[in-house]
């Protein structure tokens, strides 16, 4: 089982206050000052009219949609048509998959454009965001179990192009499975896409707070928001993993877009600190509003609480 004292990046749990001081923070977030500033979101002139919010608060594209389902749909299209057209080129895919509630309705809508639609993941190679640390890949509650469950059994992706940080790694291994993963990443040409969604803590990935921007794939001890969340599917709070293996919000941030997904009012309020607030590395969804191809796909409900 992992050792906290293994982590590479040390956690301090942090106070749950969201305009913080240097003085608040985690010793590695503290020593980065440009992590406080606001920035506009760079690629906002570039958008097409539809991608504008018209609210100058928002500093990341947010697409709010009539329902998950239809976000969903276009997200799938979105991704058919870059696999397609990479294939096309006789190139490979690359995509950065996450787990959970929110992305199930995507693995579905992929899965029939696969048995309905012809679209081939032949050529496609995947690299998941995060496993908890502890769980075998036949857990049921393990991310391994979960992408297979939910895709990857469903399509004609190579297992040999399917990647997921090992939740089994001893502890003393973990450094150098973390940097191999990167590795991995690198060597297959980067991230052309980059599937988010988001925590009651405002990670992504498992990027608790406290993560700095610049941070790779490492062990990270798991918030206690998160923790309460996953209580029910692990059957009690005491037993879900304390750890995970999480890429860094650098290895997300190096992604070539990224699209985040949330749905329901239980993710307003974050969705909104996510993109009105200022970037910090207290959530670390803000940093994406220093990516020049992220977009927020959203329902109306996760929505209800931006500020205008
Ligand atoms: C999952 C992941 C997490 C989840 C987030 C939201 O691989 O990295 O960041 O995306 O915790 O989880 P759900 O979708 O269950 O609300």
């Amino acid at each position: 089982m992992f050792n906290p004292t293994h982590a590479i990046v040390p956690y301090f749990p942090p106070p749950r206050i969201l305009s913080c001081t240097p003085s608040h923070l985690p010793i590695d977030a503290a020593h980065s000052s440009e992590m406080h500033t606001v920035s506009a979101h760079s690629s906002l002139a570039f958008l097409p009219q539809a991608h504008h919010n018209a609210f100058a608060m928002q500093k990341i594209p947010v697409e709010v949609f009539p329902s998950s389902q239809d976000a969903v749909a276009k997200l799938a299209a979105e991704t058919a048509e870059l696999i397609r057209s990479n294939e096309a080129a006789g190139k490979q895919t690359v995509l950065g998959l996450a787990t959970g509630g929110t992305p199930i309705a995507y693995y579905k809508e992929l899965i029939r454009l696969h048995k309905e639609d012809g679209l081939s993941f032949a050529n496609v190679t995947s690299f998941n965001l995060d496993e908890y640390a502890g769980l075998p890949q036949d857990h049921v509650e393990s991310y391994w179990y979960f992408m297979h469950q939910n895709l990857f059994n469903h399509i004609d992706i190579k297992p040999e192009n399917i990647n997921l940080p090992s939740g089994t790694v001893a502890d003393a291994d973990i450094p150098a499975h973390c940097a191999e993963y990167e590795q991995k990443i690198k060597d297959a040409g980067g991230i052309d896409l980059q599937i988010l969604g988001i925590g009651r803590t405002g990670h992504i990935g498992f990027n608790e707070p406290g993560s700095p921007k610049d941070s790779l794939t490492r062990a990270i001890e798991l918030d206690p928001i998160t923790r309460e969340d996953a209580a029910p599917a692990f059957g009690g709070l005491d037993n879900v993993p304390t750890a995970a293996i999480t890429m860094g919000c650098g290895t997300i941030l190096a992604a070539r877009r990224i699209v985040l997904m949330a749905w329901g009012e239980g993710k307003a309020p974050i969705v909104n600190e996510a993109v009105t607030g200022p970037v910090n590395d207290i959530v670390s969804a803000s940093y994406l509003q220093e990516h020049a191809n992220s977009v927020f796909y959203i329902d109306q409900a996760a929505a209800s609480k931006l500020e205008a």
